[in-house]
């Protein structure tokens, strides 16, 4: 990087200017959501988890008819239409029938439309409040008791026929449907006076909410959080019946978007004079190497009937990022006193300054330091609202030659893209299980994330705060323009602004958000001017809300010289930069198809950095592998290049990609060539459910680089040897026991950071190879197979490497169990992830097993889940009976709340020696 740009870290200029290749930004979180449940706000504000024991009942057949809105009809829809597929003409509905409850939905909105005339107004009445579910007295004892988060699909069973209700795009699980949850809120009348607030992190779709029969609000969209203020509807001193409705419509995604309640849900309990919601944010406006000086905004509301002086105080802290505690105080900030007006809302502004900052950037080179800001309110001398906020200081700057640096220091982009699930325990958010695919990626080296292509859990990015990652947050799919007849198109008109606007609100705060994203590969790149003007609008909505950080929106066609890419602050291609069907094996294809772009898209906009938000697509499946081998570097799945469309299997020698895709060496070139471009996002981080290309029959993608039970496939070790270039490892592949393969070629490709490299079979050389330029494998094609001992000695720089061994199993003898972790806390949630192998007599695991093994388990502890990892494995998620897949098995564990002992798992097999793992269970009060 340049002099100048390198002083911009400590100069002590206010306000740099945005896009000119510097951003300079901090940010600040509502560090509530620090923690999974439990109140961390002191009186009296409360953040009070209500996740626990809710009835369920979702319908069987035909549902009541308190509809959103009504849905058009479906004709000709083909769903395995390939993902880079032009999407539709808008698809309104139309009809105002009666029941239609859409026009009392939509005032919940009106917090994030700013234009106050253009405010939804609620008609009179109370839709559904005779219905007998939303009334306190309806007994619904025999609906399931069920606690969030909660998805209600995820254990299906799968649709497996020929012409499923479900399709495999959305996983051949059972997500469509209307379903109503209930609960009883016991509200004291000590809480009289009070405002009390639901807050939804996520339901999956159409939520419609009432208290005591009263319709109260709701918000289709099931990705983005929402609060629906209860207090009008209160009745403290006793039961409030809450009751929510969602109708998850089926053809409404391409890939499995959940169904159900399926994040965290809480009750806020505040003075009615309070922070707003997401009301504070945090801008870094000056730094030196010795101080840093912020500004905070604090909005504050009033809900009472008398106008109130209100004292903001604010105090500073290290936050303890590993105990999410708070560390020692760094300031005080002064106070400021003001007048609020009943029923308004008032911003507080702090300009504040602060010794020796501890700046937040990313591992390994930096370290993700966090502060949190504790804001108190005080009435008449009295603490009325405390409310903290979380914030990390860090430069990022956009610098179209260099790409991104972070604090100073240039930051390769060396990321993934991840959908939302949790593999077999779907989109269900569980924090274990979301902190485990992160460790896993950054063992990898990973160190950012594209959240594709929807607002995550929040606590998600409380994650990446606090392990370091950078991250593209993104909001939509589509906009008016349709991927899937039933999606996010149907409603956007009405929805697009308040979406948005709440998706930064409540993301700002994240230190490791990096850019926002409000589209990915939207049909509105097709349609010139008018697609822009969207674009424009969107882009213009997120600056609103937070001009620190630039706004973009993913392209996998608009061109250099078509008006889209001009909306954008920075440039996120989808598979463009390294070409689109551009490589012989791809001649044949139709569909988009373009040369590599990054130098046309440079040459027009030599002012915005550009980065890959997709990457690859590359398929496989973990531990498979076809031949022949394909002898170039990158081919499209089919039945003769590497794949079995019989067994849904596709060949993991990762060369074989999507129609539109590219193998990992095919991207690392173009990465190579066009230095400027700040890195990838390599689809997918881990396989996801629905979307299975190409095989729709299956239930789950093939293009993880880790499969869907969180298993390493070899691409693993190809990017692992890429990004931590410095680790010495040499990954063999394929695995090396082939009894009907004896005499016949079969080709060997290692994946090392290592210049050289030499292979043996049996002892017996097979070539010393150097890698030449453009070249990130090394790879003996010719070699003929015998059973024995494959290994390979690898050379860096004349010196030794990494050595690496792959010896022939024998027979499938016994099962052998590892857990990640063998103490687990009994909170209900906190989960063991243990690896079932398949081994044979010697240990060596058997890498074509297939056995089917039954698991059991005894002590204070339950099997949630199982897994192995095969996009086409039909049998439940919750079955205690699992196929090994490629040798391997998964079962997730949880502790029964409130136990202190040890679980027992037995895993048994015909015919093979079983095993036994324990897992402690540690007393969770
Ligand atoms: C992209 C799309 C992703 C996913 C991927 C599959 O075009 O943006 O959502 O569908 O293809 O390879």
């Amino acid at each position: 990087m340049n002099g100048t740009r390198t002083l911009c870290l400590y100069e002590t200029q206010w306000c740099i200017p945005l896009f000119l290749s510097l951003l300079l930004v901090c940010y600040v979180r509502n560090s509530g959501y620090a923690q999974e449940s439990g109140n961390k706000m002191r009186w009296p504000r409360e953040r009070i988890s209500i996740n626990e024991g809710w009835k369920f009942m979702r319908y069987k057949d035909e549902p009541d008819h308190l509809v959103y809105d009504e849905r058009p009809t479906i004709t000709n829809y083909r769903e395995n239409q390939v993902a880079d597929a032009k999407p539709t003409e808008s698809n309104q509905s139309t009809a105002a029938a009666t029941n239609i409850l859409k026009n009392w939905i939509l005032p919940s909105a009106n917090d994030f439309i700013k234009d106050p005339t253009k405010h939804f107004k609620r008609p009179a009445g109370n839709p559904g409040s005779d219905f007998p579910f939303v009334q306190s007295n309806f007994n619904d004892e025999s609906w399931e008791t069920v606690d969030l988060p909660h998805d209600w699909a995820i254990n299906g069973p799968f649709y497996k026929e020929a012409n499923p209700e479900v399709g495999g795009g959305m996983g051949r699980l059972p997500v469509q449907g209307v379903a109503w949850y209930r609960k009883k809120l016991n509200i004291p009348s000590a809480d009289a006076g009070k405002t009390i607030q639901l807050q939804i992190d996520g339901a999956m779709s159409y939520a419609m909410v009432w208290l005591n029969g009263n319709l109260v609000g709701g918000w289709p969209y099931g990705y983005n959080s929402f609060c629906l203020d209860l207090t009008p509807y209160i009745q403290p001193g006793g039961n409030n019946q809450l009751a929510i409705r969602l109708d998850n419509p089926n053809n409404s995604s391409r890939w499995y978007p959940g169904a159900g309640i399926y994040r965290n849900v809480w009750l806020i309990k505040t003075n009615s004079v309070h922070v707003a919601q997401w009301g504070t944010s945090v801008q870094l406006k000056r730094i030196s190497n010795y101080s840093a000086t912020l500004h905070l905004a604090v909005e504050i509301e009033n809900k009472s009937n008398n106008a109130q002086k209100i004292e903001v105080r604010t105090d500073l802290y290290q936050q303890n990022n590993e105990a999410g505690t708070r560390g020692k105080k760094v300031i005080a900030i002064p106070s400021s006193t003001a007048n609020i007006d009943a029923g308004s809302k008032n911003n507080f502004s702090f300009f504040f300054n602060f010794k020796n900052p501890l700046l937040w950037g990313p591992p390994p080179l930096q370290t993700p330091n966090l502060y949190v800001a504790v804001t108190t309110l005080y009435a008449d001398g009295k603490a009325i609202d405390e409310y903290e906020t979380t914030f990390g200081i860090r430069i990022v700057q956009f610098d179209p030659l260099n790409g991104l640096l972070v604090n100073g220091q240039r930051v390769r982009i060396q990321g993934v893209n991840q959908h939302h699930d949790l593999g077999a325990l779907g989109a269900a958010f569980n924090l274990r299980a979301a902190e485990r695919q992160l460790q896993m990626l950054a063992e990898m080296g990973c160190n950012a994330i594209r959240m594709a292509h929807n607002p995550p859990a929040p606590e998600l990015l409380d994650l990446t705060d606090r392990m370091g990652f950078l991250v593209i947050d993104e909001i939509f799919d589509c906009w008016e323009r349709g991927k899937t007849p039933l999606d996010f198109h149907l409603i956007f008109n009405d929805w697009h602004e308040a979406d948005t606007r709440a998706f930064v609100r409540r993301d700002r705060n994240h230190p490791s958000i990096i850019a926002w994203s409000f589209g990915n590969e939207v049909g509105e790149q097709y349609t010139n001017d008018s697609g822009a003007l969207i674009a424009k609008e969107l882009h213009d909505i997120v600056k609103e809300e937070d001009s620190t950080r630039p706004a973009t929106a993913s392209m996998n066609y608009a061109k250099p010289n078509m008006p889209f890419p001009r909306e954008m602050d920075i440039l996120s291609l989808n598979y463009q930069g390294e070409g689109i069907r551009d490589a012989p094996a791809y001649a044949h294809l139709k569909g988009i198809r373009t040369s590599p772009l990054y130098p046309a898209f440079q040459k027009q906009f030599p002012n915005k950095l550009i980065v890959s938000s997709e990457t690859a697509s590359v398929l496989s499946s973990r531990g498979t592998f076809l031949f022949p081998v394909y002898n170039g570097i990158s081919a499209p799945v089919s039945d003769s290049t590497g794949g079995n469309s019989i067994k849904q299997e596709v060949s993991a020698y990762e060369l074989y990609t999507a129609a539109f895709g590219a193998s990992p060496d095919k991207v690392f070139i173009s990465l190579d060539e066009h230095p400027y471009v700040a890195g990838e996002f390599v689809w997918s981080g881990w396989d996801y459910l629905g979307e299975p290309t190409p095989y729709y029959t299956a239930r789950s993608s093939y293009c993880g680089i880790i499969d869907l039970a969180g298993f390493k496939k070899d691409r693993f070790y190809l990017y692992q040897s890429r990004w931590i270039p410095d680790l010495p490892i040499a990954h063999i592949l394929p695995h090396w026991t082939w009894p009907d393969r004896m005499g016949m070629i079969t080709p060997v490709h290692v994946f090392s950071s290592a210049s050289e490299a030499e292979l043996f079979v049996n002892n017996k050389s097979q070539g010393r190879k150097r890698k030449t330029a453009y070249e990130y494998r090394f790879r003996w094609d010719s070699v003929v197979y015998e059973p024995g001992e494959v290994k390979v000695i690898s050379y860096k720089n004349g010196k030794p490497w990494a050595t690496s061994m792959m010896r022939t199993a024998g027979k499938p003898f016994a099962l052998q169990m590892d857990a990640d972790r063998t103490t687990i806390a009994a909170d209900g949630k906190d989960l063991s992830f243990i690896t079932v192998s398949v081994v044979d007599e010697k240990g060596t695991v058997v890498p074509v097993a297939a056995n089917k093994i039954t698991f059991q388990v005894s002590g204070p502890g339950d099997i949630v889940a199982t897994d192995n990892g095969n996009p086409a494995d039909m049998e439940p998620f919750h079955s205690k009976e699992r196929n090994a897949f490629s040798g391997l098995a998964l079962v997730i564990m949880r502790a029964r709340p409130r136990t202190a002992g040890t679980i027992t798992l037995t895993a048994s097999a015909d015919g093979l020696e079983r095993a036994m793992i324990t897992v402690k269970t540690r007393y969770v009060p």
